[in-house]
């Protein structure tokens, strides 16, 4: 642990012997969930429509977990009642095994400082200095000013911005803007932090070097993070699990690799879809359903989809499928260590007929979808 963790984690404030009493109830030695929806429902007023119905979900402790579905699926609304910023309307929210639904003002302040929250839109206050976008938390909170100094310093230091204390908002990168959003919600060292598309207002290097920050805090510190985006790749390349959410409803959930290797439910293989390859439109254009000729090649989707840990040989399916293979467009990946991906592959002159090469290539790729012809 580095000196800078470990003073992130020593640095609270005293605490009352009933909080303490809390701190000991939230945080048991061995906790099966850390977040827990039990049944949960939430209608908003006036809507005749449930915006979320029937929940039940459990998030590990220090895992990352990704909550993905269309506009309007009940995301915010699910993320929002861990804090309870979102009182349900049916069901209940668990943390660390405490029902959080009975909670009176002043427990639920303390709660909400345990969990830190980072939005698409930073919520910075654009007349004070990101020192003091960091510090105000902890003032509000009543932390005397040494330890704020200590804290803020640490955290700006933890996030990258030692540099940046005297500067305001309207003077950061976008990046930059989000690294003091995470900062602010740090204060507290807390055990959750929730993402409501942290990372959708910013270009794709940017969003890398966030989601670097988030693993290195989600392993640092062993927070638990929940994370709501509409960018599939993020969800590839942090998350652990991921939950799809249509209506309200849990329409598929499990481990990464498995809901990308195999989205099983519409809704996910819609959302999943500008992660496939597609054929260039070129050759897409020239597609025949039957060969043109005898030298016509055969187009094939060999999806490989991570059920065998190591990388499918090359090699073997070369000698398998026989004649002359091109590679049109695709790749294989690993997420969470196992190999997924698509190959588009032409075969042409193979000595076998089609029938025995589709048949072959299903002995080497998880699936096999026929394409088509190109002469
Ligand atoms: N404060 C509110 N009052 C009334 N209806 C609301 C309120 N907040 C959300 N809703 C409705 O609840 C449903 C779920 O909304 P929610 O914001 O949770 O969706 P979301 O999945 O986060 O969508 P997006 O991807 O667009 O952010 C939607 O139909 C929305 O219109
Ligand atoms: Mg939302």
């Amino acid at each position: 642990m580095s000196a800078a963790t470990a003073l992130l984690r020593s640095g609270k404030p005293p605490e009352t012997a009933s909080k303490d009493a809390e701190q000991h109830a939230l945080h048991p030695e061995l906790s099966s969930a850390h977040v827990r929806f039990i049944g949960l429902g939430k209608t908003y007023a006036g809507q005749s429509a449930p915006a979320l119905d029937g929940i039940d979900l459990n998030i590990q402790r220090g895992e990352i977990f990704g909550i993905i579905g269309r506009s309007g699926a009940g995301k915010s609304s699910l993320i929002r009642t861990i804090n309870r910023l979102e009182q349900p309307s049916t069901g209940r929210v668990l943390i660390d095994q405490v029902d959080i639904g009975a909670f009176d003002e002043d427990r639920l302040v303390r709660l909400r400082r345990r969990i830190g929250m980072i939005f698409q839109h930073f919520n910075l206050m654009s007349a004070k200095t990101v020192w003091q976008n960091v510090e105000l938390p902890l003032k509000v909170a009543g932390v005397a000013k040494a330890e704020r100094q200590r804290k803020v310093a640490e955290l700006l230091e933890l996030v990258g911005l030692e540099h940046k204390h005297h500067a305001y908002p309207a003077q950061l990168s976008g990046g930059q803007k989000q690294r003091v959003g995470i900062a602010r919600a740090l204060v507290h060292d807390p055990d959750i932090l929730l993402c409501d598309e942290a990372t959708s207002a910013l270009d794709p290097e940017t969003t890398a070097s966030i989601l670097d920050l988030l693993r290195d805090i989600n392993q640092r510190l062993g927070l638990t993070i929940v994370l709501i985006t509409h960018e599939m790749a993020v969800i590839r390349d942090i998350c652990q699990r991921v939950v799809v959410l249509e209506h309200g409803r849990i329409v598929e959930q499990g481990a990464v690799w498995q809901v990308f290797g195999n989205p099983r439910h519409e809704v996910s293989k819609t959302l999943l879809a500008p992660l496939q390859a597609a054929l260039p439109a070129e050759l897409q254009a020239r597609l025949q359903p039957q060969p043109g000729s005898v030298d016509a090649a055969l187009v094939l989707n060999l999806k490989v989809s991570g059920s065998e840990r190591q990388a499918p040989e090359l090699s073997t399916l070369f000698a398998r499928l026989g004649g002359r293979i091109s590679l049109l467009q695709g790749g294989i990946e690993p997420i969470q260590g196992r190999p997924l991906g698509q190959l588009l592959v032409s075969v042409a002159n193979s000595p076998h007929p089609a029938e025995q090469i589709i048949e072959r290539a299903r002995q080497w790729a998880t699936q096999v979808e026929v394409l088509g012809y190109v002469d």
